[in-house]
C-alpha cells in the first residue's frame, strides 16, 4: 500500500549509510512542515507542505492511504543492536539477592544467573520460546523499535542454540520487528561440562557448522569475561565464526578490565558492545579498525555499575551505537526510550548523538545502514510518528512511553 505521511512538525534525521562518529555523530537534519511519501515499502519523496510544486506532487497522487502526523515529530525506525530476545526465565528471584549484596558474577558463580535461563530455555518448546519472544518483540515495537539484533546463547548445547535461532526464523515471519541473528554459544560455559575445552570445541566444530548450514546467524558473539570465556578462548571462537562467515561481534570489558575492545579490533570486529571497563589503548584500537562501540547504559543502570567512557569514546572518533540489552538478567527492559534518556544524562550525549546512536549507528552495528537507520529516499519506511513535538522532548521526558504511530516497510503496524 502507498502511503502519505502529511503534516509533519519536523523530521529529525542522520544521513547516509555509514557509521558517524566523533563530531559528525552529532550532525542531524531537522526538516520542517514536510509530508513523506511512501512507495512500496520504501521512501519515495519528501516534500514540502508549503510548496507549489510539492502541492502539485499531492493532487497527483491523490490515491495514496493518507496518515496525519498532527505537526508532530518523525523519526526513522529505532533499531536496537544489542538484544538477548529468545529465553524461556525471566528471574524477578535474583533482585532480592541484589539487594542483598550479591554481585552479577557472585549469582552466576552460584549456578544462578545466565545458567538458570538456560535450563528453562533448554525445557522450553520451540513454540513456546516463538510466543515468549513475540511479547517482548511487541513491547519493543511499541515503544519504536522495527528493527533489533538478537543473540542465541540461552541453549548452550546445538540443539537447543539452533532451536532459538530457528525461533528467529520463525519470528521474522510471523510479526513486524526485523530481527538479526546472532549466535552467541560461548555465552557461558553449561554446568554439565566441568572440562571448558570441550565444550569450545563442540560451539567451534559442531554448532558454528550447523548454524552455518542452517543460514541461521549472520554475527558470532562471545561473552569475553573473567570466569567465563578468556581472551585467547574469544578469539580461537570468533576466528572460528569467520571461516564460517559469522561477523564478529564482542561482550568486551563489560564487568572487568580483560583487553576485550582490543580483541574486537584485532579479530576485525563490526562491534565491540558493553565497552564499561574498556581503556584507553583499546579504544584507540577500535577507532584504528572502524569497529562501532555498541554501549548499554541501561545495563550499567540495572547492574549498579560505572558507565563506560562515552566522551572519551566520542573524543576518538568512534561511533557510538545504543542498546537495550534486552535479556532477563542484566536488563530486563525492552524500551529503546530510557536507553537515550539514559544516554543524555550519563554518557552527556546530546539528544541529536544519541539519535544517530539508535537509528544510523545501530543500524551499522547490524550490517543494515545501507537500508535503513535515516529517512531518506531510497531507504525502506520505517518510521516513527511521535507524540512529542521535538527530539529533546523524547530525550528529556523519561519512563513515559512517547510513541504514537510505528511504520515498518510502509505499513502501519503500531498505533496507540
Ligand atoms: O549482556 N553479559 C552477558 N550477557 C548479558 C546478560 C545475560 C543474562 O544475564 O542473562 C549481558 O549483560
Ligand atoms: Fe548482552
Amino acid at each position: 500500500m502507498n502511503l502519505i505521511i502529511r503534516n509533519i512538525g519536523v523530521i529529525a534525521t542522520p544521513h547516509g549509510e555509514k557509521a558517524k562518529g566523533g563530531e559528525k555523530q552529532g550532525e542531524i537534519s531537522f526538516l520542517k512542515n514536510v509530508f513523506l511519501v511512501i512507495k512500496e515499502g520504501k521512501i519515495a519523496y519528501i516534500g514540502e507542505e508549503s510548496k507549489k510544486t510539492d502541492i502539485e506532487y499531492l493532487k497527483n497522487n491523490f490515491c495514496y492511504e493518507e496518515i496525519d502526523a498532527e505537526g508532530k515529530l518523525v523519526t526513522p525506525g529505532l533499531v536496537d543492536p544489542h538484544t538477548h530476545l529468545i529465553f524461556a526465565g525471566w528471574r524477578q528471584k535474583e533482585l532480592s539477592l541484589k539487594i542483598k549484596g550479591y554481585k552479577y558474577l557472585d549469582i552466576l558463580k552460584m549456578g544462578g544467573g545466565i545458567l538458570h535461563t538456560v535450563e528453562k530455555t533448554r525445557k522450553a518448546t520451540l513454540e513456546e520460546l516463538v510466543q515468549g519472544a513475540k511479547k517482548s518483540l511487541y513491547t519493543m515495537l511499541s515503544y519504536g523499535t522495527t528493527t533489533c539484533e538478537a543473540k542465541s546463547g540461552y541453549g548452550l548445547n546445538t540443539e537447543d542454540e539452533l532451536k532459538t535461532l530457528r525461533a528467529v526464523k520463525i519470528l521474522n515471519e510471523s510479526q513486524p520487528v526485523e530481527i538479526v541473528p546472532t549466535f552467541m554459544g560461548a555465552h557461558a560455559v553449561p554446568k554439565e561440562y566441568k572440562d571448558k575445552r570441550e565444550y569450545i570445541r563442540i560451539v567451534k566444530e559442531e554448532m558454528i557448522p550447523k548454524v552455518r548450514e542452517e543460514n541461521l546467524a549472520e554475527f558470532c558473539d562471545v561473552f569475553c569475561e573473567e570466569g567465563v570465556f578468556d581472551l585467547k578462548e574469544s578469539e580461537e571462537i570468533l576466528e572460528q565464526g569467520k571461516k564460517y562467515g559469522l561477523i564478529p561481534k564482542i561482550h568486551a570489558d563489560e564487568i572487568t578490565s580483560m583487553g576485550g575492545a582490543k580483541l574486537a579490533a584485532k579479530v576485525g570486529a563490526i562491534s565491540a558492545e558493553h565497552l564499561i571497563h574498556a581503556d584507553d589503548e583499546g579504544i584507540e584500537e577500535l577507532a584504528k579498525k572502524g569497529v562501532i562501540a555498541v554501549l548499554l547504559p541501561g545495563t550499567s543502570f540495572y547492574l549498579n555499575e560505572d558507565f563506560a567512557r562515552a566522551n572519551f569514546i566520542k573524543q576518538k572518533n568512534v561511533p557510538i551505537a545504543l542498546a537495550t540489552d534486552f535479556n532477563p538478567g542484566s536488563s530486563p527492559n525492552e524500551s529503546l526510550q530510557i536507553v537515550m534518556n539514559l544516554a543524555c544524562l550519563k554518557y552527556k550525549l546530546t539528544p541529536e548523538e544519541v539519535l544517530t546512536a539508535v537509528t544510523l549507528n545501530a543500524a551499522a552495528a547490524i550490517n543494515r545502514a545501507s537500508t535503513i537507520g535515516s529517512v531518506e529516499i531510497g531507504k525502506n519506511a520505517d518510521i516513527v510518528i511521535w507524540e512529542a513535538e521535538d527530539l529533546d522532548f523524547i530525550c528529556y521526558h523519561y519512563g513515559t512511553n512517547l510513541v504514537k504511530r510505528v511504520i515498518k516497510k510502509g505499513k502501519l503496524v503500531f498505533e496507540k
